[in-house]
């Protein structure tokens, strides 16, 4: 597990309006990543391309969030949860978070995420 650090307790908020989205390889290293999330994200774009997607994970995140999205994804089926996201300078941000494989054929060839504003129910009960 990536530690990422320092971390602040000083919550982004999304609008509403705020898109997310990003691509990867299938090793989970970033190739494309929208205006907002490279805004949100608080990193240049330089500096997140050809990163592994965990730069922006944050520590609170318990590992079996990822155990299952990962076990859903390599399954083939898109996954959708609530994510806690760190920025570059250590304030985090929520979302709802849609994660889905990319195919060619039968040829796995990347996966590609779009992320909204999660609502305070949601945060609450993740
Ligand atoms: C398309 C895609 C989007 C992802 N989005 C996030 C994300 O928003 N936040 C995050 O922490 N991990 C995200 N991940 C998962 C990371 O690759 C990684 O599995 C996770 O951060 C756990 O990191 P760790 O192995 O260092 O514990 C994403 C992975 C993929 C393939």
């Amino acid at each position: 597990m990536r530690k990422n650090l320092p971390i602040l307790s000083q919550c982004y908020s999304l609008d509403a309006e705020t898109r997310l989205m990003s691509v990867t390889t299938p090793g989970s290293f970033i190739t494309y990543a929208n205006k907002d999330f490279i805004q949100v994200s608080g990193y240049h774009a330089e500096e997140l391309m050809g990163e592994p997607h965990n730069i922006i994970r944050h520590p609170d995140m318990p590992p079996s969030a990822f155990a299952d999205m990962w076990n859903t994804l390599k399954k083939g089926n898109i996954w959708t949860g609530i994510v806690k996201n760190r920025r570059k300078n250590g304030e985090f941000y929520w979302v709802k978070s849609s994660t889905t494989p990319l195919k060619k054929g039968d040829r796995l060839t990347g996966y590609m995420s779009v992320r909204i504003a999660a609502t305070h129910e949601e945060i609450a009960q993740a």
